[in-house]
């Protein structure tokens, strides 16, 4: 953990968290502040004091799910322990989870994460705390206290919040208004995490690529470069992109900066300008196609990734294969696809949700088979290539080494025998078998 306490007295707390990779990252934050606070971190509910939940409410039932889980724990309130509701739920229920689970003892928002030392003094005094009038700030939540669980390969946020609206999305509703960190803070803190024994740093935001640096200095690709030109610092990976803001001085900062990760995260959520349109995505599907051929027409291999929204309100079958044609066009290396949700406060709960999620399911199907294939294809062709791979664990029962490649595809590959590999460490192997999702290989000596 980086240069945080460890919690001396028995104040003891439980994290469990769900959603994105911001969530997993603002708990790492949560953890710190925790441990700086004096408390010890536990692994099971029964040992902790005070339990957090760190909630997404991105799809589906999000809400009802955190209400039945805050139901089961109602008879722990007995044992006095404490409860706390973070992140996307804990910011779109606010109050109301007090008023359905008044055992709790803190509602607390993303965007009021900076507020918790103040607020665990309330829980621990017995009052309640809320923390959800923060969304409208202008500052990111920056600490010097941020517990990564992973010590090679750490997350960086650079830009929190989103702006754009998308009509099905609650994202702008819990994380509140888009701002940036400064470029300065963002390298310090890249440098800090390099002096570590980092390699590998993962730039976050919802829309990474809006990054707009309050101090002027840095666009987002010569940020992108800045952070590639830390010493020690081997991988730098960013997500996610928005399709509206990719520039091409993205793919020439890649093609010129071997430390920039060879993938772009470019999620285009349907093949259709009509659903594009209806979504307020703010981009045709001709326009994401010419950001595809930019990344396509590089010097370096650039894997694309996407995300992929079946059954949005009125999507006809005709707009569906769009979709479909556009996945060929892409070629993309993966995509995780999604049958639409009507989420609570979004414009889209307006419309009417008529295609039957039996339909929704075949369409998902459909779009997953056909990704399969064009994966499967992509990787067949890597056979042969000798890649390097972030060596990440071993799975002893198939004696194969776990590992990362740069385009951030899974390697699993055979080391000859005896040989010990270090977890973070870095070596070339040579792919032999692929499958759809993953690349299968042995080690080369470099
Ligand atoms: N900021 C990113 C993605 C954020 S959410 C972007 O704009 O691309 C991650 C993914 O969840 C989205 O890309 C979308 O595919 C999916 N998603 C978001 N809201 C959804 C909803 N209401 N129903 C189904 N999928 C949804
Ligand atoms: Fe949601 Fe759209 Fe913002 Fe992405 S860009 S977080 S999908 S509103
Ligand atoms: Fe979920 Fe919030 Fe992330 S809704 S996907 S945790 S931004």
């Amino acid at each position: 953990m980086d240069g945080v306490p460890q919690g001396t007295t028995d104040k003891t707390f439980y994290l469990e968290t769900f959603g994105c990779q911001m969530n997993v990252h603002d708990s790492e934050k949560v953890i710190g502040t925790l441990l700086q606070e004096g408390y010890r971190q536990v692994e099971t509910v029964e040992d902790a004091g005070l339990i957090l939940y760190n909630t997404c409410s991105i799809r589906d039932k999000a809400e009802q799910k955190v209400f039945n889980r805050l139901n089961d724990y109602k008879k722990l309130k007995k044992q006095g322990k404490k409860f706390g509701v973070l992140g996307c739920v804990a910011q779109q229920e606010g109050a109301k989870i007090f008023e359905r689970a008044p055992y709790v003892d803190m509602v607390c928002g993303s965007a009021s994460y900076r507020n918790l030392p103040a607020m665990l003094v309330q829980i621990e005094a017995g009052m309640r705390a809320t923390g959800l009038d923060d969304r409208e700030t202008d500052e990111c939540f920056e600490t010097a206290f941020t517990a990564r669980t992973n010590q090679h390969r750490g997350y960086l946020t650079i830009i929190e919040g989103c702006d754009k609206f998308c009509a099905y999305c609650v994202v702008p509703f819990t994380r509140g208004k888009e701002r940036s960190r400064s470029s300065s803070s963002v390298l310090a803190e890249g440098r800090q995490m390099a002096d570590l024994g980092y390699t590998e740093i993962q730039l976050l935001g919802q829309n990474v690529n809006s990054f707009h640096d309050p101090e002027g200095k840095k666009t987002f690709a010569e940020l992108l470069t800045a952070v590639g030109e830390i010493p020690g610092i081997k991988r730098v990976r960013f997500t996610t992109s928005h399709p509206r803001d990719f520039g091409r001085d993205i793919v020439e900062a890649i093609d010129a900066s071997p430390a920039l990760c060879n993938h772009v995260h470019l999620p285009v959520q349907s093949g259709s300008t009509r659903v594009l349109d209806a979504m307020q995505r703010l981009y045709t599907r001709e326009q994401y196609l010419e950001r595809i051929s930019w990344i396509q027409s590089a010097r370096r291999d650039i894997s694309i990734t996407s995300d992929i929204i079946v059954g949005f309100p009125g999507e006809t079958e005709a707009e569906f294969e769009e979709t479909l044609s556009l996945l060929t066009e892409a070629e993309y290396d993966s995509v995780f696809t999604f049958k639409y949700s009507p989420r609570p406060n979004t414009p889209a709960i307006h419309l009417d949700d008529a295609i039957p999620d039996e339909e929704k399911a075949r369409r998902l199907a459909v779009v997953n088979e056909h990704q399969r294939a064009i994966g499967l294809a992509r990787n067949r062709k890597r056979v042969g290539l000798v890649l390097d791979v972030m060596v990440e664990g071993k799975n002893e029962a198939r004696g194969q080494w776990i590992g990362r490649t740069a385009q951030n595809m899974t390697f699993n590959f055979v080391a000859p025998s005896g040989a010990e590999l270090a977890v973070g460490g870095y070596v070339d192997a040579l792919v032999t078998t692929s499958f759809p999702n993953s690349l299968v290989g042995e080690m080369v000596w470099k």
